[in-house]
C-alpha cells in the first residue's frame, strides 16, 4: 500500500508535479504516424501529461506538437488552417509554423513589431517506427529516442496501434507487470491441448502461486516469475518494466512479442501504444487476430475513435453463459479482460486501501523506483535511463530450465533478453 500522499505523488504527471517532469525527462510515444500522413491535413488533438496539445503536418511534412490554444485570445486551434507551412488560426488571423514562431499577425498594422514577441509553446517532435514522439522537458536535457527492438525491424514485421483507457498510468502498467493474473483472468476452465496457448495456459494453471525474482537494471527491471511443470522442469517467464512507462511481455517461444507505453494522457486516462512484431519474420494476420497469440493484445475500437468497442459502458460485453462454460471471466480477449480489472478500480485507485502480497513484489518495485526516481530529481539527480537510448535494447523472453537454474544466473538467457555489461541487472 502507499499513503494517500505517495499515491498522489506517483499518480500526478500535470505540468509542475514531480511525477510530471519526471516524465519529461523522456522522450514520449503519442501517436501513430498513420493517423495524421497529409501534408496540411487536419490537425489533431493530442493530450498529453494533462496538457491540451494540437498535432499538425505542415506543407513540407514536418510535424508540429503545439499548445491547442491561440496565444491571443486562447481560442483553439483546432480549428485552424493548416496552410502554407503553418498553423493559422481562424478568429483574427494570426499564424504560427511548426516551431511556434508567430510568421503572420495580419490583423495588427504592418509595421508592428509585436509578432515577433508572441511564440505558441512548441514541443521537439520526431517519427521512428511508424510512432511519433515527443520530448516535453528542458531542451538542454534532451537525450536519445529509445532503441527497442522493433523499432530496428522492417515495417512488415511490426504492428501497431493506439487507443485510450480511463485510468491512471501506474495502475495499468501495475496490471501489465502483475504476471499472478494470468493464471486467473485470462484462463479458460478447459484447456485445449490444441491451442498453443493453452499450451502456457497449462503450466500457468498448474503452479498459480510462481517464485518471484525481480532484477533492477539502469533501464527498469525484469520481473522473472517461475513456475513448476511436471518432470522437475521449471518455466521462467520473463517480462521488462522499463522507465518511466513501457512493459514488455514474455511471448510464447517462437511466437509475435508486445510492447506497449502507457502514456499518461492526464491523471485519469492513459493513451496506449501498443506494438506486435517480431525480428525474424512478418507478422501475420493470424498472430493480430487469433485472441491466444496476440490479437488481443490490441483492441477493436468504436469507428473513428480510440474508445475500445468493449468497454466499462457495456461492461466489457462479459457473457455469463461463456463464464459458466468455458471462460473464466466471460470476458473476450485479453485486452478486454485487463481492462476491465484495471478500469474497474476507478481511475485512481486508492491505494492506500490494498492488501498487497507476496506476488505484488514487482508493482511494489516499480512504484518505489518511479517514487525515488521523481524525489531524487527534485533533489538534482537526474534519472537514469533518461537520455540513453542504448539500455533499451532490453526484451523479455521465457524459457524451460531445471530447478536449480535461475534465469539471472545463466548468460545464454541474460543475452536472449539483451542484458549485458552496459544495462545489467542486479538482484533486488
Ligand atoms: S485568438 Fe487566435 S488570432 Fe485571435
Ligand atoms: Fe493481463
Amino acid at each position: 500500500m502507499l499513503s494517500r500522499e505517495e499515491n498522489e505523488y506517483l499518480t500526478h504527471t500535470g505540468p509542475d508535479t514531480p511525477m510530471g517532469t519526471f516524465m519529461r525527462r523522456f522522450w514520449m510515444p503519442f501517436m501513430l504516424s498513420k493517423e495524421i500522413i497529409e501534408p496540411d491535413g487536419a490537425p489533431q488533438r493530442v493530450r498529453l501529461l494533462g496538457e491540451d496539445l494540437l498535432a499538425f503536418r505542415d506543407s513540407e511534412g514536418r510535424l508540429a506538437l503545439v499548445d491547442e490554444y491561440c496565444p491571443h485570445r486562447r481560442v483553439s486551434l483546432f480549428f485552424g488552417r493548416n496552410e502554407a507551412c503553418g498553423i493559422r488560426c481562424v478568429y483574427h488571423g494570426w499564424k504560427f509554423d511548426v516551431d511556434g514562431n508567430c510568421v503572420d499577425m495580419p490583423s495588427e498594422p504592418a509595421d508592428s513589431t509585436f509578432r515577433d514577441k508572441v511564440k505558441l509553446r512548441s514541443y521537439p517532435v520526431r517519427e521512428k517506427a511508424g510512432i511519433i514522439w515527443a520530448y516535453m522537458g528542458p531542451p538542454e536535457l534532451m537525450g536519445d529516442l529509445p532503441d527497442m527492438q522493433w523499432m530496428g525491424v522492417p515495417d512488415d514485421h511490426r504492428y501497431q496501434s493506439r487507443w485510450y483507457q480511463e485510468s491512471n498510468y501506474a495502475q495499468a502498467v501495475e496490471g501489465e507487470i502483475d504476471s499472478a493474473h494470468v493464471s486467473f483472468l485470462h484462463s479458460k476452465l478447459d484447456n485445449d491441448a490444441a491451442n498453443k496457448a493453452a499450451l502456457t495456459g497449462a503450466f500457468f494453471a498448474e503452479d498459480t502461486a510462481p517464485k518471484w525474482k525481480v532484477t533492477e537494471g539502469e533501464f527498469g527491471m525484469t520481473l522473472g516469475a517461475r513456475r513448476r511443470v511436471d518432470g522437475g522442469r521449471y518455466y521462467w517467464r520473463m517480462n521488462q518494466w522499463l522507465y518511466p512507462f513501457y512493459t514488455m511481455i514474455a511471448p510464447v517461444p517462437g511466437e509475435s512479442r508486445t510492447v506497449r507505453a502507457w502514456v499518461p494522457a492526464d491523471d485519469h486516462h492513459c493513451n496506449i501504444i501498443c506494438i506486435t512484431y517480431r525480428d525474424d519474420k512478418p507478422v501475420t494476420e493470424q498472430e493480430l487476430h487469433d485472441w491466444s497469440t496476440g490479437a488481443a493484445a490490441h483492441a477493436a475500437l468504436i469507428p473513428g475513435t480510440l474508445t475500445p468497442a468493449a468497454n466499462a459502458t457495456n461492461n466489457y460485453n462479459i457473457d455469463r453463459d461463456l463464464q459458466r462454460a468455458s471462460s473464466f471471466t466471460g470476458i473476450v480477449g485479453i485486452r478486454a479482460q485487463d481492462a476491465a480489472m484495471t478500469e474497474s478500480a476507478g481511475a485512481i485507485v486508492d491505494r492506500s486501501l490494498e492488501h498487497l502480497g507476496t506476488s505484488d513484489t514487482a508493482i511494489i518495485k516499480m512504484r518505489r523506483l518511479l517514487i525515488d526516481s521523481a524525489r531524487n530529481l527534485e533533489n538534482g539527480i537526474e534519472p537514469p535511463g533518461g537520455r540513453n537510448g542504448a539500455l533499451y535494447r532490453v526484451r523479455s523472453h521465457s524459457v524451460m530450465i531445471d530447478e536449480d537454474d535461475d534465469f539471472d544466473e545463466r548468460p545464454d538467457i541474460l543475452a536472449a533478453m539483451g542484458i549485458n555489461d552496459t544495462n545489467s541487472g542486479v538482484t533486488v
